[in-house]
């Protein structure tokens, strides 16, 4: 690369062989080589011709099937009308080359997956869904009807749950599948909402007077349930956290499908040996069916097969067929499946599990527990304790959060009368600006009172005599009030989430997570404040001499924000700069006036004196410029443009001390996708990291550099 410097196309063509020679072919062909090996153990054929016969050969010709054509979360209407025409040639391939019964219950089945059928597969988009897939899944319905085999849909992530109910119900009530007994779903019993669930098939059944086949699996999604609840910092966990639990649940659950016989067609789904000893002593008597994966416990085979027509039918094989492009999320699953040290398959492997540990029950495990919550695994709103609490989330997936909002903002609000706060006077009233939503252009928000020379006068002579004494007051003080603070965000949700939407413009999902983030400022500020001013730092020097680092307050320091992030923003930098003993004045984006005056009000609520905080509602050059060039400044944390913080700078050098500028302006954000890249993740992140926000975040994606390999692809 150094010879030819000065050359850039062969420097480009030494850099392609480079790479061709070295390290990209074989890694992919090692990879390829280990998918293949792994897609011959859980893959049942690539292809549904193949599968068809495999069915006939001596291992399988005792069982029945339920073929899962490969593919989920479908990106783009292409692929999900591709997964489309591939779910209607399994049905016609399983109704018309597999002997079937009359009776549909024990008919094979295709297994599909709804977020393979819609590009946007998600709560939000319900009314789209009802338009766009439930034609299709009616018509997926009427073949498997007319073939009169089964349609089983799949359970997948939990924020998917209610929309698949909801779905689920349309298709039940629909015209076009009644006298028919076919259509079914799965249950996945980690869920702590299974036990319930079931109550609700079986009255849906009841009403429309058919039986409907439920597949009882405990759920293959729980890794990635436990992660996104973090992220989310929702109260509670949708699903159980110790294992026994999920068994108990899976127990509790196939007694009640066992009573509800008349209208649900149960399927046990295991490959635990407990869970299925359980289910033929309670299930004597009792019709059901038991099923296993492809590639998984395949001894369970010999044993269902040598037991079938006694006490239930033959068992079912869940048979994945595809190639290998679309395995990849199906493998990650049945890895983490048999590699945690949790699964049953998993531990049948250890010789060093004692056969009693691996088939003890559940329910005196339990029994032994102090708490029903794994200790190990921290609730959402404690996992950086002991540093700090996490802000609490908003599940927008729930039904009754959706109502809430709906509720919320349905409610017509009279219009905000905001102004300056200094001294927390109340009756400043200068030239009033309206403020309209940038949502509804003719929809008043409310309206701002600039503040004029006098004010900004008082504010800085507020700010200056003040100083002292907040600096001297006790930071357990501070810490007190900005604890309080984040707790009375927390409680006046609504109401700023309401206004940051109408005031700003921002989506309800992006004002949320506004809000949290400022929650989780206090909460991170105060812990690095705790841990920066009580510390004493002492040096020795080469003479003797004994040197300590102490932290103080600097003096007043002028916090400027920008409208994008109108809480998180504002707080942070008001926050950080009270924290460590200065006063402040705070200038927001003249945009976002309302919500800075609700928050600052918040803060007083919470108990920080009046004369630490003052707030300067206007326009930011004249604010800037008599504020930046009082002595008293000794600071400024701004967030916005570049070319503002040079404005900032440039007044600021004309001071005659030097007063520091923390700056945070925009920048050119670079993504990297080489093709080791899973392409559906790669979407996903491209599109909210370069356009969640209105791709206003100063660290949004600005710049993509694809792989030449993937790059059409991409
Ligand atoms: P076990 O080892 O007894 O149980 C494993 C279960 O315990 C898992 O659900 C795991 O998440 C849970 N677990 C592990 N640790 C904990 C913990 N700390 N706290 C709480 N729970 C814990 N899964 C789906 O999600 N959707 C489907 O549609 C689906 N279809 C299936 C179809 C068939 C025919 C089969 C056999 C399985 C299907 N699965 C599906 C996968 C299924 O969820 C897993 O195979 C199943 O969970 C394994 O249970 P087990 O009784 O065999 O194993
Ligand atoms: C899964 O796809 C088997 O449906 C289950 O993991």
């Amino acid at each position: 690369l150094k010879r030819s410097r000065y050359d850039e196309s062969s420097i480009e063509e030494n850099y392609k062989s480079l790479l061709k020679k070295s390290s990209e072919p074989v890694f992919r062909n090692i990879i390829r080589k280990a998918v293949m090996v792994l897609a011959k153990q859980f893959v049942f054929k690539s292809k549904m011709e193949d599968a068809v016969q495999f069915t006939k050969s001596e291992k399988y010709k005792q069982n029945i099937f339920s073929f899962d054509m490969l593919g989920e979360g479908a990106r783009t209407e292409e692929d999900a009308e591709k997964y489309f025409l591939e779910y209607k040639k399994s049905i016609e391939f399983t109704g018309q080359s597999l002997s079937n019964y009359a009776d549909v219950r024990y008919s094979n089945g295709v297994s599909i997956k709804l977020s393979a059928l819609h590009p946007r597969y998600e709560r939000h988009k319900y009314e789209d869904l009802k338009i766009e897939l439930i034609p299709k899944l009616i018509e997926l319905g009427l073949l498997a009807k007319k073939n009169n085999i089964q349609l089983c849909i799949d359970a997948e992530e939990d924020k998917r749950f209610i929309l698949s109910l909801k779905i689920f119900e349309k298709l039940i009530n629909s015209k076009e599948l009644n006298n028919w007994n076919g259509l079914g779903l799965a249950i996945q019993a980690y869920q702590k909402r299974a036990f319930y669930v079931i109550d609700w098939i079986n009255n849906l059944a009841e009403k429309n007077n058919k039986i409907i086949p439920i597949r009882l699996v405990k759920g293959a999604y729980w890794d990635s349930e436990i992660k996104v609840a973090q992220e989310l910092g929702l109260e509670k966990y949708p699903v159980f956290t110790r294992k026994p639990i999920t068994d108990l649940s899976w127990m509790a659950c196939a007694i009640k499908m066992l009573g509800y016989q008349k209208n649900i067609f149960p399927a046990f789904a295991t490959h635990n040996a407990h869970s299925i000893a359980f289910i033929e002593e309670i299930g004597k008597n009792h019709n059901f069916e038991f099923q296993r994966i492809h590639g998984m416990a395949d001894i369970l085979n010999n044993y269902f097969n040598k037991n079938s027509n006694n006490n239930y039918n033959k068992s079912r094989i869940y048979a994945p067929v595809g190639n290998y492009e679309d395995l990849l999320p199906y493998l990650m699953r049945r890895l983490l499946e048999n590699g945690a040290n949790t699964s049953f398959v998993n531990k049948l492997n250890d010789l060093k599990i004692n056969i009693n540990e691996l088939i003890s029950d559940p329910i005196k495990k339990i029994q032994s527990y102090k708490e029903y919550d794994n200790p190990y695994i921290p609730l959402p709103n404690h996992i950086y304790l002991p540093n700090r609490e996490n802000s609490l989330g908003t599940n927008l997936f729930s039904e009754k959060m959706i109502s809430n909002l709906e509720n919320l903002f349905n409610k017509k609000d009279s219009e905000y009368n905001v102004h300056s706060l200094i001294l927390n006077k109340d009756n400043i009233s200068l030239n009033k600006v309206k403020i309209s939503s940038p949502a509804s252009i003719k929809e008043i928000v409310g309206n701002v009172s600039y503040a004029d020379d006098h004010i900004i006068s008082e504010a800085l002579n507020i700010s200056r005599e003040y100083q002292k004494t907040w600096s001297d007051i006790n930071i357990e003080e501070k810490l007190k009030i900005v604890k309080n603070f984040a707790l009375l965000l927390e409680k006046n949700k609504d109401d700023l989430l309401k206004v940051c939407v109408n005031e700003s413009g921002k989506t309800i999902n992006d004002s949320l997570n506004d809000l949290r983030e400022a929650i989780d400022f206090c909460y991170y500020y105060s812990n690095e404040a705790k841990k920066i001013l009580s510390q004493e730092i002492f040096f020795e020097g080469p003479t003797g001499e004994k040197n300590k680092l102490i932290y103080e307050s600097k003096g007043v320091i002028f916090c400027i924000s920008p409208w994008n992030f109108p809480i998180a923003i504002f707080v942070g930098q008001i926050i950080a700069a009270l924290l460590c003993g200065n006063t402040v004045i705070a200038k927001p984006a003249e945009q976002t006036s309302i919500i800075s005056y609700k928050i600052v009000k918040l803060l007083f609520n919470a108990g920080l004196p009046v004369n630490a905080l003052q707030l300067i509602l206007g326009e930011g050059p004249n604010i800037a410029e008599r504020v930046l060039n009082d002595e008293c400044i000794k600071g400024v944390l701004f967030t916005g443009s570049c070319e503002t913080a040079k404005n900032i700078q440039k007044n600021l050098n004309a001071r005659e001390e030097l007063v520091p500028l923390t700056a945070e302006t925009g920048g050119q954000n670079f993504m990297i996708i080489d093709s080791s890249a899973l392409t559906e993740q790669v979407v996903d992140d491209v599109i909210e990291s370069a356009f969640n926000s209105a791709g206003q975040r100063c660290s949004a994606l600005r710049i993509l550099a694809i792989q030449d390999e993937v790059y059409e692809k991409t």
